[in-house]
Formats: structure tokens, sequence, C-alpha cells
């Protein structure tokens, strides 16, 4: 397999980039933080399938993280990462320093409204003005036609697609479907910080936000179901639960009975925080 070509530099990655629309080549984006598994490698291929050159960037972007919160911890591993590109078929990788995107005297932010209220906010405040700033960096540094984002951080994406249709950014954001372990566990960049015990409880997650999403949409009753979930959670093994809620698809406002629902859930194992969401399907 070809190793993809790397720019450092917003030079080179707009030189590239403007190379290929001049020969009239679509280009994909798919941003990550590195650290690459099989989830990202699914957004790479369908970047591949959607655009005729698809861009990767790795930078784990510190505006997204706390003070208290894992960045020095976070996997960094370029050269294994560099590798899944060149397995995967992608033309470019963007591997920013972090001075080249946050120059001294860096003073901006960007800060979405709508879906970006609660759930993830309301434990991670800084996380989505992080998330949309680097975005919008990388939207406006790659110019990319499209973009894949996991639906994973399902509320990542929901920003992601409103910070494009607010700001009239010209990328088409597209949804790649979670993509799971045989037990169910969605691949994550932090089940590596689990061992054998801590991922035995970690795939309870899925199974436990499926059955409650059946649940909903049984009986209605996103309360009660989100209630019993926390608890049933905490029975499992996990020592905190930060939410599980029931939201509308679209808006991420208050799921209402017989609208499109999406169920989601962060929780604790340790010092590991785990994030996961499952449909609410239209009928049991
Ligand atoms: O999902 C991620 O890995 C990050 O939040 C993203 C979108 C690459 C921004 O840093």
């Amino acid at each position: 397999m070809p190793q993809p070509a790397i720019a450092e530099t917003v030079t080179d990655l707009r030189a590239t980039v403007r190379a290929w629309k001049r020969e009239g080549l679509s280009v994909g984006m798919v941003p990550t933080m590195g650290a690459l598994h099989d989830g990202h490698m699914s957004l790479m291929k369908l970047a591949l399938e959607k655009a005729d050159r698809c861009v990767v960037s790795i930078f784990v972007n510190p505006t997204q993280f706390a003070p208290t919160e894992d960045l020095d911890k976070y996997p960094r591993q370029l050269a294994k990462d560099l590798a899944c590109l060149a397995d995967v078929g992608v033309h470019l990788a963007f591997t920013p320093p972090a001075a080249e995107m946050y120059p001294a005297g860096f003073a901006s932010k960007v800060s979405v409204g709508g879906p970006s209220a609660g759930l993830e906010t309301d434990f991670r405040p800084h996380f989505f003005d992080g998330v949309a700033t680097v975005v919008t960096k990388l939207f406006l540094q790659a110019a990319p036609d499209l973009a894949v984002f996991g639906e994973k951080d399902y509320q990542q994406l929901c920003v992601v697609r409103q910070l494009c249709r607010d700001l009239d950014i010209p990328v088409e954001i597209i949804g790649a479907p979670t993509v799971r372990d045989a037990h169910g566990l969605a691949m994550s960049s932090r089940n590596a910080y689990l061992d054998e015990a801590g991922l035995a409880v970690a795939r309870q997650l899925n199974k436990i936000l499926r059955g409650t999403a059946a649940a909903i949409a049984k009986n209605g009753d996103a309360d009660g179901e989100t209630v019993r979930a926390r608890r049933t959670l905490q029975q499992a093994g996990f020592e905190g639960v930060d939410y599980v809620a029931a939201r509308d698809a679209l808006t991420l406002k208050e799921w209402q009975p017989g609208r499109e629902g999406r169920l989601l859930a962060a929780a604790w194992l340790g010092k590991t925080r785990l994030i996961d969401n499952v449909e609410i399907p239209a009928e049991a």
C-alpha cells in the first residue's frame, strides 16, 4: 500500500488540496486525535467511497481537554497511525504540531448552542467549544467537500452539523455507524486504558442501553427507564454514571414518544470515562 503524504503545516495542506481541486477531484476529510482503531478506519473507508481523495488530521486538540483531564496521558502513536492510513489508502495525513494550530497569541473560540446543551456539556463544559474551534479551523484549512464523523460521539456529530449549518461552512457532514467489538463494546481510543476485568464491565454498557431503548420504545416511560438503567449500570460495576438520557435524534432536546430518538450515556470505570448511544426504535 502506498504511504500517505504528510503535511505538518497549513501551507503544505492547502497546497496539496488545491492541486487536487485543480484536477477536479473531490476531497473527504476525517478529523481524528490519532490512536486509530477499527472505528476510525471505517470513517476513512467511507470518506474514500464518497470522495476521490481523503485527508485525515491527527491532532490531540488541547482546547477540548480540561486541566484535570487526560491530555498528557492520551495515547499517541503516530507511526502506527500512519501505517493504518496506508492500509486504508488515505492520501494525506495532516499532523500539525500544537503551535501550528494554536500559535502564541491565539485568542479566539467558536461556540455552538442548540445540541451542545446538556449531556457532555454538563460534565465537560469546555469540550464542545474546543471541538467546534478546532473543527472550524480544520475545515478552513483543508476546505474539504465532505467530512465523516462517527455516531459513537453522537452529540459531537449533532454539534458539528449545527456548526456547519449556522456558519455556512460548505462541508457535507456524514455520520458513520459505530463500530463495535464482538460483545457490542464501541471502539474507542480510551478502551486502551481498560484491563480484562474493566473490559468485561464495559461490554455491559451497550447491552444495557439496547434493553433500555427497547423498553422506552415499548412503554414511552423515558424517565422511569433511564433511572432503572442508571441502577443497572451501577450494579454491573460502573462506578459512576454521568447521564443516561433519551433525546430527540435530530435536536437532542427531550425525547417525545413517536419521535425518532437516541438514548445516550456516559459512565465511569475507575478513571476511564466511556460514552455510547443507541437508537430508540420507533416501535419495540
Ligand atoms: O472525535 C474526535 O476525535 C475529536 O473530538 C475531533 C473531532 C477530532 C476534534 O478534535
